[in-house]
Protein backbone atom coordinates (compact mmCIF):
# COMPACT_ATOMS: atom_id res chain seq x y z
CA UNK A 1 0.00 0.00 0.00
CA UNK A 2 1.38 3.63 -0.80
CA UNK A 3 1.88 5.30 2.11
CA UNK A 4 -0.06 9.08 2.42
CA UNK A 5 0.67 11.94 -0.33
CA UNK A 6 3.87 13.88 0.71
CA UNK A 7 2.98 17.18 2.49
CA UNK A 8 4.15 20.32 0.69
CA UNK A 9 6.04 21.36 3.84
CA UNK A 10 8.22 17.50 3.38
CA UNK A 11 9.09 18.08 0.26
CA UNK A 12 10.00 21.58 -0.02
CA UNK A 13 12.00 20.50 3.58
CA UNK A 14 13.28 17.46 1.30
CA UNK A 15 14.71 19.82 -1.69
CA UNK A 16 15.83 22.77 0.29
CA UNK A 17 18.20 19.93 1.97
CA UNK A 18 19.13 18.91 -1.79
CA UNK A 19 17.98 15.43 -1.85
CA UNK A 20 16.37 14.82 -5.46
CA UNK A 21 12.67 13.89 -5.56
CA UNK A 22 10.49 10.83 -6.52
CA UNK A 23 7.89 10.97 -8.88
CA UNK A 24 4.88 11.43 -6.09
CA UNK A 25 6.55 14.23 -4.70
CA UNK A 26 7.19 15.42 -8.15
CA UNK A 27 3.61 15.13 -9.10
CA UNK A 28 2.06 16.67 -5.97
CA UNK A 29 3.79 19.51 -7.07
CA UNK A 30 2.63 19.78 -10.14
CA UNK A 31 -0.66 18.94 -9.46
CA UNK A 32 -0.55 21.62 -6.90
CA UNK A 33 0.03 24.26 -9.32
CA UNK A 34 -2.42 23.07 -11.28
CA UNK A 35 -5.07 23.19 -9.11
CA UNK A 36 -4.33 25.71 -6.88
CA UNK A 37 -3.65 23.13 -3.96
CA UNK A 38 -0.17 24.57 -3.40
CA UNK A 39 0.05 28.48 -2.40
CA UNK A 40 2.26 30.86 -4.51
CA UNK A 41 4.82 31.01 -1.67
CA UNK A 42 4.91 26.86 -1.39
CA UNK A 43 5.31 27.23 -5.01
CA UNK A 44 7.41 29.74 -4.93
CA UNK A 45 9.98 28.04 -2.03
CA UNK A 46 9.67 24.86 -4.54
CA UNK A 47 11.17 26.79 -7.52
CA UNK A 48 13.63 28.80 -5.51
CA UNK A 49 15.03 25.05 -4.20
CA UNK A 50 15.06 23.44 -7.61
CA UNK A 51 17.11 26.41 -9.02
CA UNK A 52 19.63 26.63 -6.03
CA UNK A 53 19.61 22.61 -5.92
CA UNK A 54 18.97 21.46 -9.69
CA UNK A 55 16.85 18.88 -10.62
CA UNK A 56 17.94 15.66 -12.09
CA UNK A 57 16.95 14.23 -15.29
CA UNK A 58 14.93 12.11 -13.89
CA UNK A 59 13.20 15.06 -11.50
CA UNK A 60 12.93 17.07 -14.78
CA UNK A 61 11.48 13.86 -16.86
CA UNK A 62 8.91 13.83 -14.09
CA UNK A 63 8.34 17.52 -13.64
CA UNK A 64 8.16 18.16 -18.02
CA UNK A 65 5.54 14.89 -17.16
CA UNK A 66 3.39 15.72 -14.94
CA UNK A 67 3.14 19.61 -15.90
CA UNK A 68 2.19 18.20 -19.45
CA UNK A 69 -0.28 15.77 -17.92
CA UNK A 70 -2.09 18.98 -16.08
CA UNK A 71 -3.27 19.62 -19.15
CA UNK A 72 -4.55 18.48 -22.79
CA UNK A 73 -2.31 15.88 -25.25
CA UNK A 74 -3.22 15.41 -28.70
CA UNK A 75 -1.84 13.02 -29.23
CA UNK A 76 -1.67 13.73 -32.99
CA UNK A 77 0.81 10.96 -34.08
CA UNK A 78 -1.58 8.26 -33.37
CA UNK A 79 -3.52 9.64 -36.03
CA UNK A 80 -1.28 11.11 -38.45
CA UNK A 81 2.31 8.87 -37.54
CA UNK A 82 4.74 10.86 -39.12
CA UNK A 83 3.42 14.69 -37.73
CA UNK A 84 6.70 16.69 -36.68
CA UNK A 85 7.34 20.10 -34.88
CA UNK A 86 9.86 22.53 -34.40
CA UNK A 87 9.99 25.06 -31.40
CA UNK A 88 12.54 28.28 -31.48
CA UNK A 89 14.27 29.17 -28.24
CA UNK A 90 13.24 32.86 -29.55
CA UNK A 91 14.36 35.74 -31.67
CA UNK A 92 14.37 39.04 -33.01
CA UNK A 93 13.49 38.90 -36.57
CA UNK A 94 12.73 35.22 -36.48
CA UNK A 95 10.67 34.58 -38.92
CA UNK A 96 11.60 30.59 -40.19
CA UNK A 97 8.17 28.65 -38.78
CA UNK A 98 6.42 30.64 -41.34
CA UNK A 99 8.35 29.57 -44.30
CA UNK A 100 9.54 26.14 -42.80
CA UNK A 101 5.76 24.60 -41.87
CA UNK A 102 4.78 25.04 -45.70
CA UNK A 103 7.74 24.03 -46.72
CA UNK A 104 7.83 20.38 -44.97
CA UNK A 105 4.11 20.09 -46.12
CA UNK A 106 4.81 20.15 -49.67
CA UNK A 107 8.01 17.41 -49.02
CA UNK A 108 5.30 15.37 -47.63
CA UNK A 109 6.05 15.91 -44.10
CA UNK A 110 2.79 16.74 -42.40
CA UNK A 111 3.51 19.54 -38.98
CA UNK A 112 1.63 20.91 -36.49
CA UNK A 113 2.72 23.67 -34.49
CA UNK A 114 0.86 25.60 -31.48
CA UNK A 115 2.92 29.09 -32.21
CA UNK A 116 3.30 31.64 -29.02
CA UNK A 117 3.14 35.35 -28.72
CA UNK A 118 5.83 37.21 -28.41
CA UNK A 119 7.88 37.19 -24.87
CA UNK A 120 10.26 39.97 -23.53
CA UNK A 121 12.54 41.21 -26.31
CA UNK A 122 11.35 38.15 -28.77
CA UNK A 123 8.73 38.15 -31.53
CA UNK A 124 5.87 35.53 -31.34
CA UNK A 125 4.78 33.79 -34.21
CA UNK A 126 1.13 33.90 -33.71
CA UNK A 127 1.47 37.73 -33.12
CA UNK A 128 2.89 37.75 -37.23
CA UNK A 129 0.40 35.54 -38.17
CA UNK A 130 -2.50 37.51 -37.00
CA UNK A 131 -1.53 40.52 -39.57
CA UNK A 132 -3.28 37.69 -42.25
CA UNK A 133 -6.96 38.97 -42.10
CA UNK A 134 -9.61 36.07 -41.20
CA UNK A 135 -6.83 33.71 -39.97
CA UNK A 136 -7.97 31.29 -37.12
CA UNK A 137 -5.30 30.13 -34.42
CA UNK A 138 -8.22 28.92 -32.36
CA UNK A 139 -7.53 25.34 -32.71
CA UNK A 140 -8.42 22.14 -31.14
CA UNK A 141 -7.49 18.63 -31.34
CA UNK A 142 -9.94 17.27 -34.04
CA UNK A 143 -9.48 21.17 -35.76
CA UNK A 144 -5.68 20.45 -35.86
CA UNK A 145 -6.43 16.43 -37.36
CA UNK A 146 -8.99 17.75 -39.79
CA UNK A 147 -6.33 20.70 -41.05
CA UNK A 148 -3.43 17.97 -40.99
CA UNK A 149 -5.61 15.56 -43.41
CA UNK A 150 -6.57 18.35 -45.55
CA UNK A 151 -3.48 20.45 -46.02
CA UNK A 152 -0.98 18.69 -44.60
CA UNK A 153 -0.12 21.81 -41.52
CA UNK A 154 -1.73 23.20 -39.01
CA UNK A 155 -0.60 26.69 -37.27
CA UNK A 156 -2.52 27.20 -33.97
CA UNK A 157 -1.95 29.14 -30.41
CA UNK A 158 -1.49 27.34 -26.87
CA UNK A 159 -4.59 28.05 -24.75
CA UNK A 160 -5.26 27.77 -21.46
CA UNK A 161 -5.89 24.20 -21.64
CA UNK A 162 -2.56 23.30 -22.61
CA UNK A 163 0.07 22.99 -19.70
CA UNK A 164 -1.74 24.64 -16.70
CA UNK A 165 0.31 23.96 -14.48
CA UNK A 166 3.37 25.86 -16.39
CA UNK A 167 1.13 28.95 -16.90
CA UNK A 168 1.05 29.48 -12.71
CA UNK A 169 4.85 27.75 -12.61
CA UNK A 170 5.80 30.35 -15.00
CA UNK A 171 4.51 33.68 -13.35
CA UNK A 172 5.86 32.84 -10.57
CA UNK A 173 9.62 32.19 -11.84
CA UNK A 174 8.97 35.59 -13.31
CA UNK A 175 9.08 37.10 -9.93
CA UNK A 176 10.83 34.82 -7.97
CA UNK A 177 14.28 35.22 -9.56
CA UNK A 178 14.05 31.64 -11.00
CA UNK A 179 13.31 32.04 -15.21
CA UNK A 180 17.08 31.17 -16.25
CA UNK A 181 16.97 27.63 -14.30
CA UNK A 182 17.80 25.17 -17.35
CA UNK A 183 15.78 22.27 -15.81
CA UNK A 184 12.76 24.41 -15.43
CA UNK A 185 12.89 25.93 -18.39
CA UNK A 186 13.02 22.73 -20.03
CA UNK A 187 9.93 21.49 -18.24
CA UNK A 188 8.19 24.58 -19.15
CA UNK A 189 8.85 24.73 -22.81
CA UNK A 190 8.49 20.39 -22.88
CA UNK A 191 5.16 20.72 -20.97
CA UNK A 192 3.72 22.79 -23.82
CA UNK A 193 6.02 21.68 -26.97
CA UNK A 194 5.11 17.36 -26.50
CA UNK A 195 1.38 18.40 -25.42
CA UNK A 196 0.21 18.06 -29.54
CA UNK A 197 2.17 14.94 -29.16
CA UNK A 198 4.29 15.09 -32.25
CA UNK A 199 6.31 11.97 -33.22
CA UNK A 200 9.63 14.22 -33.58
CA UNK A 201 10.35 17.86 -32.54
CA UNK A 202 13.43 20.07 -33.88
CA UNK A 203 14.50 22.81 -31.42
CA UNK A 204 16.15 25.58 -32.86
CA UNK A 205 17.97 27.09 -29.82
CA UNK A 206 18.80 30.56 -30.35
CA UNK A 207 22.68 32.17 -29.01
CA UNK A 208 24.25 35.30 -28.82
CA UNK A 209 23.12 38.72 -27.74
CA UNK A 210 19.37 38.11 -28.61
CA UNK A 211 19.11 34.70 -27.55
CA UNK A 212 17.02 33.80 -24.53
CA UNK A 213 20.31 32.41 -23.05
CA UNK A 214 22.97 34.08 -25.14
CA UNK A 215 26.26 31.94 -23.88
CA UNK A 216 27.30 28.92 -26.15
CA UNK A 217 27.95 26.89 -23.37
CA UNK A 218 24.06 27.33 -22.08
CA UNK A 219 22.72 26.87 -25.02
CA UNK A 220 24.23 23.70 -25.50
CA UNK A 221 23.46 22.66 -21.95
CA UNK A 222 19.76 23.71 -22.68
CA UNK A 223 19.80 22.07 -26.01
CA UNK A 224 20.95 18.47 -24.40
CA UNK A 225 18.37 18.58 -21.94
CA UNK A 226 15.66 19.31 -24.04
CA UNK A 227 17.04 16.87 -26.69
CA UNK A 228 17.42 14.05 -23.74
CA UNK A 229 14.04 14.94 -21.78
CA UNK A 230 11.81 14.67 -24.98
CA UNK A 231 14.12 11.50 -26.40
CA UNK A 232 13.28 10.25 -22.68
CA UNK A 233 9.22 10.67 -23.25
CA UNK A 234 9.29 8.70 -26.62
CA UNK A 235 9.46 11.52 -28.91
CA UNK A 236 12.78 11.97 -31.60
CA UNK A 237 14.52 15.09 -31.04
CA UNK A 238 17.90 16.97 -31.80
CA UNK A 239 18.20 20.51 -31.57
CA UNK A 240 20.19 22.99 -33.79
CA UNK A 241 22.39 26.40 -32.59
CA UNK A 242 21.47 29.08 -34.59
CA UNK A 243 22.96 32.92 -33.95
CA UNK A 244 21.21 35.28 -32.64
CA UNK A 245 23.89 38.32 -32.17
CA UNK A 246 22.19 39.99 -34.52
CA UNK A 247 18.65 39.90 -35.99
CA UNK A 248 17.57 37.18 -38.45
CA UNK A 249 17.09 38.41 -41.77
CA UNK A 250 16.09 41.81 -43.35
CA UNK A 251 13.05 42.88 -41.06
CA UNK A 252 11.45 43.01 -37.73
CA UNK A 253 8.56 43.72 -36.94
CA UNK A 254 5.09 41.78 -37.83
CA UNK A 255 3.67 42.72 -41.22
CA UNK A 256 7.54 43.27 -42.41
CA UNK A 257 8.34 39.87 -41.13
CA UNK A 258 5.52 38.06 -42.82
CA UNK A 259 6.37 39.71 -46.04
CA UNK A 260 9.64 38.52 -46.31
CA UNK A 261 8.27 34.93 -45.41
CA UNK A 262 5.85 34.93 -48.51
CA UNK A 263 9.42 36.51 -50.58
CA UNK A 264 11.72 33.40 -49.36
CA UNK A 265 8.47 31.14 -50.49
CA UNK A 266 9.13 32.49 -53.59
CA UNK A 267 12.66 31.82 -53.60
CA UNK A 268 13.25 35.46 -53.19
CA UNK A 269 14.44 36.90 -49.40
CA UNK A 270 17.61 37.13 -47.39
CA UNK A 271 19.65 34.42 -47.70
CA UNK A 272 20.75 33.95 -43.95
CA UNK A 273 16.83 32.90 -43.03
CA UNK A 274 16.28 30.75 -45.92
CA UNK A 275 19.80 28.86 -45.09
CA UNK A 276 18.32 28.28 -41.47
CA UNK A 277 15.19 27.35 -42.60
CA UNK A 278 16.60 24.33 -45.19
CA UNK A 279 19.05 23.34 -42.08
CA UNK A 280 16.05 23.07 -39.83
CA UNK A 281 13.72 21.09 -42.18
CA UNK A 282 16.58 18.65 -43.41
CA UNK A 283 17.13 17.99 -39.60
CA UNK A 284 13.57 17.41 -39.31
CA UNK A 285 13.44 15.07 -41.98
CA UNK A 286 16.56 13.47 -40.73
CA UNK A 287 14.76 12.89 -37.37
CA UNK A 288 11.68 11.30 -38.89
CA UNK A 289 13.60 9.21 -41.48
CA UNK A 290 12.20 10.78 -44.40
CA UNK A 291 14.15 11.44 -47.39
CA UNK A 292 14.75 15.00 -48.64
CA UNK A 293 17.37 16.12 -50.08
CA UNK A 294 18.61 20.11 -49.85
CA UNK A 295 17.52 20.33 -53.60
CA UNK A 296 13.50 19.37 -53.44
CA UNK A 297 13.65 21.83 -50.50
CA UNK A 298 15.27 24.52 -53.11
CA UNK A 299 12.62 23.39 -55.28
CA UNK A 300 9.86 23.80 -53.51
CA UNK A 301 10.95 27.33 -52.97
CA UNK A 302 11.86 28.77 -55.65
CA UNK A 303 9.56 27.16 -58.01
CA UNK A 304 6.49 28.72 -55.66
CA UNK A 305 5.18 25.25 -54.33
CA UNK A 306 5.79 26.23 -50.68
CA UNK A 307 4.30 30.01 -51.36
CA UNK A 308 1.06 28.60 -53.29
CA UNK A 309 1.18 25.60 -49.92
CA UNK A 310 0.91 28.60 -47.46
CA UNK A 311 -2.04 29.94 -49.09
CA UNK A 312 -4.22 26.92 -49.25
CA UNK A 313 -3.18 26.41 -45.60
CA UNK A 314 -4.02 29.66 -44.30
CA UNK A 315 -7.15 29.66 -46.25
CA UNK A 316 -8.41 26.57 -44.62
CA UNK A 317 -8.05 28.00 -41.28
CA UNK A 318 -10.27 31.25 -42.27
CA UNK A 319 -7.29 32.96 -44.01
CA UNK A 320 -8.75 35.51 -46.85
CA UNK A 321 -8.10 34.19 -50.10
CA UNK A 322 -7.94 37.17 -51.80
CA UNK A 323 -5.75 38.82 -49.15
CA UNK A 324 -3.57 35.53 -49.46
CA UNK A 325 -3.16 35.90 -53.27
CA UNK A 326 -2.29 39.59 -53.10
CA UNK A 327 -1.05 40.61 -49.40
CA UNK A 328 -1.03 43.35 -48.68
CA UNK A 329 1.32 44.51 -45.75
CA UNK A 330 1.51 48.60 -45.22
CA UNK A 331 4.18 49.45 -43.01
CA UNK A 332 3.97 52.23 -40.47
CA UNK A 333 4.47 56.14 -42.17
CA UNK A 334 7.20 57.57 -40.34
CA UNK A 335 10.08 56.29 -42.21
CA UNK A 336 13.84 57.11 -40.66
CA UNK A 337 17.15 56.07 -41.81
CA UNK A 338 20.09 55.09 -39.13
CA UNK A 339 23.37 56.37 -40.18
CA UNK A 340 26.90 54.89 -39.70
CA UNK A 341 28.63 57.89 -37.23
CA UNK A 342 31.82 57.23 -38.73
CA UNK A 343 33.52 55.24 -41.21
CA UNK A 344 34.44 51.49 -40.00
CA UNK A 345 32.60 47.72 -39.61
CA UNK A 346 29.48 47.21 -37.96
CA UNK A 347 31.07 45.66 -34.69
CA UNK A 348 28.25 44.10 -32.72
CA UNK A 349 24.23 44.53 -32.62
CA UNK A 350 22.70 45.36 -29.27
CA UNK A 351 20.03 42.85 -30.46
CA UNK A 352 17.75 41.99 -27.37
CA UNK A 353 17.99 45.56 -27.08
CA UNK A 354 16.45 45.93 -30.40
CA UNK A 355 13.67 43.86 -29.85
CA UNK A 356 12.59 45.84 -26.54
CA UNK A 357 12.34 48.72 -28.85
CA UNK A 358 10.71 47.28 -31.32
CA UNK A 359 8.23 46.62 -28.07
CA UNK A 360 8.03 49.62 -27.26
CA UNK A 361 7.47 51.14 -30.16
CA UNK A 362 4.68 49.28 -30.78
CA UNK A 363 5.67 46.10 -32.41
CA UNK A 364 5.30 43.75 -29.42
CA UNK A 365 3.08 44.11 -26.36
CA UNK A 366 4.30 45.99 -22.95
CA UNK A 367 1.49 44.30 -21.17
CA UNK A 368 -0.96 41.11 -21.80
CA UNK A 369 -3.51 42.44 -23.90
CA UNK A 370 -2.04 45.25 -25.57
CA UNK A 371 -2.76 46.07 -28.93
CA UNK A 372 0.27 45.69 -31.79
CA UNK A 373 0.74 47.96 -34.16
CA UNK A 374 1.52 45.33 -37.24
CA UNK A 375 3.43 48.21 -39.44
CA UNK A 376 5.97 49.21 -36.77
CA UNK A 377 9.27 48.10 -38.23
CA UNK A 378 12.94 47.82 -38.80
CA UNK A 379 15.08 47.02 -42.07
CA UNK A 380 19.03 45.89 -41.41
CA UNK A 381 20.82 47.07 -44.12
CA UNK A 382 24.13 46.25 -42.82
CA UNK A 383 25.04 42.90 -41.33
CA UNK A 384 27.78 42.21 -38.74
CA UNK A 385 31.26 42.60 -40.25
CA UNK A 386 30.13 44.67 -42.72
CA UNK A 387 32.07 47.70 -44.14
CA UNK A 388 30.19 51.38 -43.57
CA UNK A 389 31.07 54.53 -44.63
CA UNK A 390 30.10 57.65 -42.83
CA UNK A 391 26.40 58.62 -43.27
CA UNK A 392 25.64 55.02 -44.88
CA UNK A 393 22.94 53.44 -43.75
CA UNK A 394 22.35 50.86 -41.32
CA UNK A 395 19.10 50.00 -41.00
CA UNK A 396 15.37 51.75 -41.67
CA UNK A 397 12.72 52.63 -38.79
CA UNK A 398 9.47 52.70 -39.40
CA UNK A 399 7.30 54.35 -37.00
CA UNK A 400 3.56 55.29 -36.56
CA UNK A 401 4.74 58.45 -34.99
CA UNK A 402 8.17 60.84 -35.04
CA UNK A 403 9.75 59.72 -31.80
CA UNK A 404 13.40 61.29 -31.74
CA UNK A 405 14.16 59.50 -28.13
CA UNK A 406 13.33 56.22 -29.53
CA UNK A 407 15.06 56.65 -33.25
CA UNK A 408 17.93 57.41 -31.09
CA UNK A 409 18.22 54.77 -28.96
CA UNK A 410 17.80 52.84 -31.87
CA UNK A 411 20.51 54.08 -33.04
CA UNK A 412 22.56 53.78 -30.80
CA UNK A 413 22.11 49.81 -30.77
CA UNK A 414 24.39 49.35 -33.64
CA UNK A 415 27.47 49.78 -32.93
CA UNK A 416 30.83 50.92 -35.72
CA UNK A 417 34.41 50.09 -34.61
CA UNK A 418 37.56 50.63 -36.40
CA UNK A 419 38.86 46.95 -36.97
CA UNK A 420 36.95 44.41 -38.75
CA UNK A 421 35.25 42.29 -36.82
CA UNK A 422 34.40 38.46 -38.11
CA UNK A 423 30.57 37.58 -37.89
CA UNK A 424 29.86 34.10 -35.74
CA UNK A 425 28.24 31.34 -37.71
CA UNK A 426 25.01 31.75 -38.63
CA UNK A 427 24.59 27.69 -38.26
CA UNK A 428 25.96 25.45 -35.41
CA UNK A 429 26.08 22.15 -34.47
CA UNK A 430 23.52 19.85 -34.31
CA UNK A 431 22.83 17.76 -30.74
CA UNK A 432 21.31 14.35 -31.10
CA UNK A 433 21.47 11.62 -29.15
CA UNK A 434 21.27 8.33 -31.09
CA UNK A 435 19.28 6.66 -29.19
CA UNK A 436 17.01 7.24 -26.03
CA UNK A 437 18.50 7.70 -22.80
CA UNK A 438 18.25 5.85 -19.75
CA UNK A 439 18.38 7.21 -16.15
N1 LIG B 1 9.90 29.58 -22.98
C1 LIG B 1 9.06 28.89 -22.17
O1 LIG B 1 7.99 28.49 -22.57
N2 LIG B 1 9.45 28.64 -20.92
C2 LIG B 1 10.62 29.05 -20.43
O2 LIG B 1 10.90 28.79 -19.30
C3 LIG B 1 11.49 29.76 -21.28
C4 LIG B 1 11.10 30.01 -22.57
Amino acid sequence: MPGPAPSPYEILSRKRAGEALGRTEIRAVAAGAASGGWSDSQLGAFLMAAAIRGLDAAETRELTLAMLESGERWELAREIPGVVDKHSTGGVGDKVSLVLAPLLAVCGLPIAMLTGRGLGHTGGTADKLETVPGLRLDLDRNRALGLLREVGMALGVATGEIAPADRRLYALRDVTGTVDSLPLIVASILSKKLATGAAAVVFDVKTGDGAFLPGVEQARELSRLLVGTSEELGVRASARLTDMSQPLGDWSGNAAEVAEAFALLEGAGPAETREVTLVLALDIARLAGVEVERTDLERALDSGRAREQLARALAAQGGETAWLARPELPLAPVERPLLAPRAGFLAAVRTRALGLLLVAAGAGRRVPGDPIDPGVALRYRARLGDRLEPGEEMARLYLRRPDPELERRFAACFEVAEEPVAAPPLVGERIAVSAPVSV
